[in-house]
């Protein structure tokens, strides 16, 4: 046995020192960050892993603010990789398979086919379908014989591009030659997409929104640590996932680490997230085995009893900035996971070392969370559950096929709870707090990046009092 005689601390033992700050507007201030070293992020916000949290609707929503949502584990393989696929389709700007016609195809079927998809500018292709040409809507304005062949009116001269075209060539090409749309054409002249003005101009909405090279939104998946889950490693790649994070309440096990080396030795070139640890150690040993970033938490988050349960953990304040100080000299970023209860925490993960910080209950009560919105007592409520709850052991073994009975519901020893969390809104509006938060932090420490905040940072231990005195007090607070 052995006491470590340093006391540990979390995100209320401590504030930041304000620091002098030639800041002139802590809005501007740029709060671009890596989740991985090849995945970068414009704000350091990740949707947990939970099945009350982030499926596609949340993860689409996060990818567009600038984070990213990882698509959680306790679904089918199937079902998993369908939510995938809708954060990919969310935002593509290729269409990947365009509506066709054939120049045996007449006047009269383009009509029926446009009243029918609203679909305007169809591709034409030949018997060897190449594509030949292009009917836009405007070719079809005046034309009344609807015998006639679309080879007749079609416009043969089309301007095309190979398939691996990015965002801003695509733009400038439909913008230097005045179209709407332009055709894909793979080296066979076969059509392998179609880029349209309006898909861009829909794009532009998010300016901050994470994609991948080729315009889609960015996404994680989460898998476990048995050997039948590398089926959910290949299919989650198979449809798109840009990270994979190996989830496991005790990251720092012989399962996380075989697992972690079984998905790089498979995928080489796989973004991979290990953990949950919170040691120096633990996290070492994370990216011996392999990983690109390393998730830290055990016990922190809101609905977590692993502490009580097991008496196992470590404040998260102390374990972030161990865990970073280990990951350092490898440059591997640190994710901080679970206990953010408001946006100073955030500030202080970051400060503290993490890259990135991981949130659940705040996200939980959002409209993109999966589950309906609850009223208790006049007040609007959605659920929120640990995944290793014991209703939430119920629910997964139901869904695969395994009732269980009341001796193995009982011997179940959970380590999370089932709780309510207030409503909060759209997604976007937690963000902007969380965000703004840090931008401030930044600010109050003279810092202008990520960078330079971790390096700027003081921290100051507080009392009891301190932390009173830190809340609003003496007042009755009406908003
Ligand atoms: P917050 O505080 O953001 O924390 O709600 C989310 C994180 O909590 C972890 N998690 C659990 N930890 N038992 C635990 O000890 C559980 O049942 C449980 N479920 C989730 C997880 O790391 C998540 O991201």
């Amino acid at each position: 046995m052995k006491i470590l005689q340093d006391t540990a601390l979390t995100y209320d033992d401590v504030l930041l020192v304000p620091q002098y700050s030639g800041v002139d507007s802590r809005r501007l201030l740029s709060t671009q960050t890596r989740l991985t070293n090849q995945i970068t992020l414009q704000i350091p916000i990740v949707a947990a892993n939970m099945d009350v949290v982030t499926e596609s609707e949340m993860a689409i929503a996060m990818a567009r603010e600038g984070g990213i949502g990882i698509i959680h584990r306790f679904l089918s393989i199937a079902e998993q990789a369908r939510h995938i696929q809708r954060v990919k389709k969310a935002e593509s700007f290729i269409v990947e398979k365009p509506i066709t016609m054939t120049l045996a195809h007449t006047v009269g079927d383009l009509k029926r086919l446009v009243d029918e998809t609203g679909t305007g500018g169809i591709l034409i292709l030949d018997d060897e379908e190449k594509l030949v040409g292009i009917v836009t809507t405007r070719d079809l304005l005046f034309e009344n014989n609807v015998n006639k062949p679309l080879g007749e009116i079609m416009q043969k001269k089309v301007i095309s591009a190979a398939p691996d075209i990015s965002l801003k060539d695509a733009e400038k090409m439909l913008h230097d030659n005045r179209i709407e749309k332009l055709p894909l054409v793979d080296k066979d002249g076969r059509v392998a997409g179609l880029v349209t003005l309006k898909d861009i101009m829909k794009i532009t909405q998010y300016p901050k929104a994470t994609k991948d090279q080729r315009g889609r939104l960015i996404v994680g998946a989460a898998v476990g640590v048995r050997d039948k889950e590398m089926r959910r490693v290949e299919s989650a790649l198979q449809a798109g996932a840009d990270c994979i994070v190996v989830d496991i309440a005790h990251g720092d096990s012989h399962l996380e680490i075989d697992m972690i080396k079984n998905i790089r030795k498979h995928y080489p070139q796989a973004q991979i997230i290990g953990g949950n640890v919170a040691t120096g150690d633990g996290t070492k040993r994370l990216i011996d085995a392999g990983v690109d970033a390393v998730k830290v938490g055990v016990g922190p988050g809101s609905i977590c009893i692993t502490r009580i349960v097991a008496g196992s953990g470590v404040p998260q304040l102390t374990a972030v900035i161990d865990c970073a100080k280990a990951a350092k000299s490898a440059n591997i970023p640190i994710i901080a996971d679970g206990g953010i209860r408001q946006p100073g925490d955030v500030a202080k993960a970051i400060a503290a070392g993490a890259q990135t910080v991981m949130i659940g209950s705040m996200l939980a009560g959002t409209d993109e969370s999966p589950g309906m919105i609850m009223t208790r007592r006049g007040h609007r409520y959605k659920a929120s559950r640990g995944m290793a709850s014991r209703e939430a052991n119920i629910d997964r073994n139901k869904k695969e096929g395994n009732d269980l009975t009341q001796e193995e519901i009982e011997e179940y020893v959970a380590e999370g709870v089932e709780a309510a969390v207030p409503y909060r809104g759209k997604a976007r509006e937690v963000l902007t707090q969380l965000v703004g938060g840090l931008q401030s932090g930044m600010s109050y420490s003279g810092a202008q990046t990520v960078d330079e905040f971790q390096k700027k940072a003081i921290f100051v231990r507080m009392t009891g009092a301190g932390l009173k005195e830190s809340g609003p007090h003496d007042v009755e607070v009406l908003t």
